[in-house]
């Protein structure tokens, strides 16, 4: 089963985590892709426990699926019977939330007779930038998110060389851990670049991590001990918040573009929650290489993102996804 009609529309499903994601995306013939709609329900229950209780996570998402997805078609004014294809995150995330919206989907594309593909929820974030830019192979992606800070070289459509990864914590992780202990507040991204205009940047020291490296990984834990230490020294948290933030952020853009230029690319897709984040957005725009991001909202998780990578696949030529496709909680993106 495969698309014949233009405009394609696709519906597509994020389910990986903590957030309820359903968007449609619009396909034209000359292959450009247009959100149509974007909606995100993003689950509270988690906040008393400090961290995302994997069950609570799943009884969310069906609780919540049917109603987000409603909301998405009435957004793009179209009846369910409009669309021409579903896509859903299949992994990485949490299985039993994964399964939900993969079902849901399975369930949608099988009822209404169209074609479904199974999407890899980082190559969505990748995809999310499609909405601003045609996203044409080869780019180097950088993939900065709550669980990632990945650099993939992108030589050919759908093919991804890991070219550098965090040693330890993610670049998001690293925002939302210093908020805390800043008193900051969560999710620690928006809290920090709220809070770093009104600090000083060079209040308290961060030195840059991995100084003198000659690949391009990245680290986070030299940067979160050295914001531990001046916190408990009585550094400001505004202090605090706006040395941490430049540091981070002059760490990802050299790092990126000494990756850029040794892979010779000319594009860079920066993408993933972190990506919202201004200072790294300005400092890119400043660095000269062509930087890509996800329009308005499509940087933290949602399922307009998983629709422009359906879209993709379908631009691609590439099959539909077999209605055995499981859920999976590990599944690296690099094929090589
Ligand atoms: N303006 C911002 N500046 C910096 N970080 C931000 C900003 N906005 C959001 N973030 C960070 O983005 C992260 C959430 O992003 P996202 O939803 O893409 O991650 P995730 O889905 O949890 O992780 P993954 O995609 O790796 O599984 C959080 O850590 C949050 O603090
Ligand atoms: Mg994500």
């Amino acid at each position: 089963m495969s698309v014949s009609r233009f405009p394609v529309r696709i519906l597509g499903i994020d389910t990986s985590c903590d957030d309820t994601g359903v968007g449609i995306v619009e396909l034209a013939p000359d292959g450009s892709a247009r959100v149509l709609a974007n909606r995100v329900w993003s689950q509270t229950v988690h906040a008393q426990y400090g961290g995302v209780m994997p069950e609570l996570a799943s009884r969310e998402h069906v609780e919540r699926i049917d109603r987000v997805t409603g909301d998405a078609l009435a957004e793009a004014g179209l009846e369910v019977n409009d669309l021409e294809a579903v896509a859903a995150t299949s992994g990485p995330g949490l299985v039993g939330a994964l399964l939900v919206g993969l079902m849901y989907g399975k369930g949608l594309a099988q009822a209404l007779g169209v074609p479904f593909y199974a999407a890899h929820h980082l190559e969505g974030h990748i995809f999310a930038a499609a909405s601003e830019a045609d996203l044409k192979a080869p780019y180097l992606a950088l993939v900065v998110s709550g669980g990632h800070t990945h650099l993939f070289d992108v030589p050919r459509e759908g093919e991804y060389v890991l070219v550098g990864a965090t040693r330890d914590d993610a670049a998001g992780e690293a925002f939302d851990k210093i908020a805390r202990l800043a008193g900051l507040g969560y999710p620690g991204g928006p809290a920090i670049s709220e809070a770093a205009l009104r600090g000083a940047p060079d209040a308290v020291p961060f030195k840059e991590p991995l100084q003198g490296q000659k690949g391009f990984d990245f680290s986070f834990s030299g940067l979160k001990t050295a914001a531990l230490l001046a916190h408990k020294a009585g550094a400001k948290p505004e202090d605090l918040a706006a040395g941490f933030e430049r540091a981070a952020v002059r760490f990802l853009v050299k790092t990126t573009l000494r990756a850029a230029q040794a892979c010779g690319r000319e594009t860079v897709v920066v993408s993933g929650g972190v990506a919202a984040n201004r200072a790294l957005r300005e400092a890119f725009a400043a660095s000269g290489v062509r930087a890509v991001f996800p329009g308005k909202d499509l940087n933290t998780d949602n399922g307009a993102m998983i629709a422009l990578a359906g879209a993709a696949a379908i631009r691609a030529g590439r099959e539909p996804s077999a209605l055995s496709e499981g859920a999976v909680a590990y599944a690296p993106l690099a094929n090589a």
